[in-house]
């Protein structure tokens, strides 16, 4: 009797916490609360690139370096308070390099005027992603929303969890899965640098000391990024040689030339597993976008805040 009472019990508790209403993101989720998000977010977003065009990239870039420490959390949003509080924005991956932050506090804003303590800073940072990722000609996806904002940050993983410019295939594979994200999914989310800059202190070694590189690309980036640490450290190139403000499969047509900006983008096309995947990217584009948007949803299903954790941040800088 008892052990049949235990089961009955055990069985509505698993039923309960598979429930659409427990746990799930939704792409309806602030229909009624706030019917007028996605087209507040657009707008915002899309007057910041009218402005500067490589904002798109910086957004896309903002939504990965949140979802990969402590989930799709808006963890990276929350500033360093001196004494009290450490962020994620004083992290090596982040600092003097990660953009983007006025145009989140903009949007919010411009929502929270429109409804107020509904909309969670991690929704409007993946609604952000995908518009960058849009007005800059990619591929448009539907963005399941629901997650609520941390009460916390962890720079310490934020050292650890996001990869570095100089990691081999096997550490890339490994810091994906790890996340829950496949080879085939790290292959399809760097295409993201399709668009956007690096700095020369990233991608140095890679043009002085790779083997693996085009001597006319490496020339190229040797003109303003000398082989001298400390001297032109921030000079910007382009991840996408020739089209970095358009959301295309270039990227990968650039590893077929051994034209990779970083270390870790030639890595995925060195004689490894990622081969046959960046030669079809790079022929086939739709092929990309497909991918890239089943890579997208997932990385921002990771470890999400739902139901009554966290909170809906007043100012995505501070915790309320
Ligand atoms: C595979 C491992 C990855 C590594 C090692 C990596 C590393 C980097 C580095 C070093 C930069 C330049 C930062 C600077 O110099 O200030 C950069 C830029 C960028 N990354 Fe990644 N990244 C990776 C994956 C991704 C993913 C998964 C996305 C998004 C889905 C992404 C999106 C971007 C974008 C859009 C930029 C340009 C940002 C801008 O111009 O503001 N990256 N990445
Ligand atoms: C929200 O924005 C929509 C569209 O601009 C507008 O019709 C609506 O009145 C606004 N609601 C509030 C409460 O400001
Ligand atoms: C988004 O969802 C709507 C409604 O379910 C659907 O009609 C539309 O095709 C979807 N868009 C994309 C890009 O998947
Ligand atoms: C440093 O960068 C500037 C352009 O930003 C360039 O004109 C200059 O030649 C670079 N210096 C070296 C030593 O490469």
């Amino acid at each position: 009797m008892a052990s049949s009472t235990t089961g009955h019990c055990l069985f509505l508790v698993l039923l309960l916490r598979s429930s659409a209403a427990y746990g799930q993101l939704s792409t309806s989720f602030y229909d009624t609360s706030c019917p007028s998000l996605q087209s507040i977010v657009r707008s915002v977003v899309s007057n910041a690139i009218a402005a500067d065009r490589r904002m798109g990239a910086s957004l896309v870039r903002l939504f990965f370096h949140d979802c990969f420490v402590q989930g799709c959390d808006a963890s990276i949003l929350l500033d360093d308070v001196p004494g009290t509080f450490v962020g994620e924005k004083t992290a090596f991956p982040n600092a003097n390099s990660v953009r983007g932050y006025d145009v989140i506090n903009n949007v919010k804003a411009a929502v929270e005027a429109n409804c107020t303590g509904v909309v969670s800073c991690a929704d409007i940072v993946a609604l952000a992603a995908r518009d960058g990722t849009v007005l800059l000609n990619g591929p448009t996806w539907n963005v399941s929303l629901g997650r609520r904002d941390s009460m916390t940050a962890s720079r310490d993983q934020a050292n650890s969890d996001l990869p570095s410019p100089f990691a081999s295939l096997s550490t890339l594979i490994a810091a994906f899965s790890s996340k829950g994200l496949s080879a085939q999914d790290m292959t399809a989310l760097s295409g993201a640098h399709t668009v956007g800059f690096a700095q020369c202190q990233v991608y140095r070694d890679r043009i002085y000391k790779d083997n693996n590189i085009n001597q006319q690309f490496a020339k190229l980036r040797q003109s303003d990024c000398p082989a001298t640490q400390g001297i032109n450290d921030t000079v910007l190139a382009p991840l996408d040689v020739a089209t970095q403000l358009t959301f295309d499969n270039a990227y990968y047509g650039d590893l077929l030339k051994n034209k990779g900006l970083l270390h870790s983008d030639q890595e995925l096309y060195n004689g490894g597993s990622q081969d046959a995947l960046v030669k079809k990217y790079g022929s086939n584009s739709a092929a990309f976008f497909a991918d890239y948007v089943t890579a997208m949803v997932k990385m921002g299903n990771i470890n999400p805040l739902t139901g009554t954790a966290g909170q809906i941040r007043a100012n995505c800088a501070v915790v309320n």
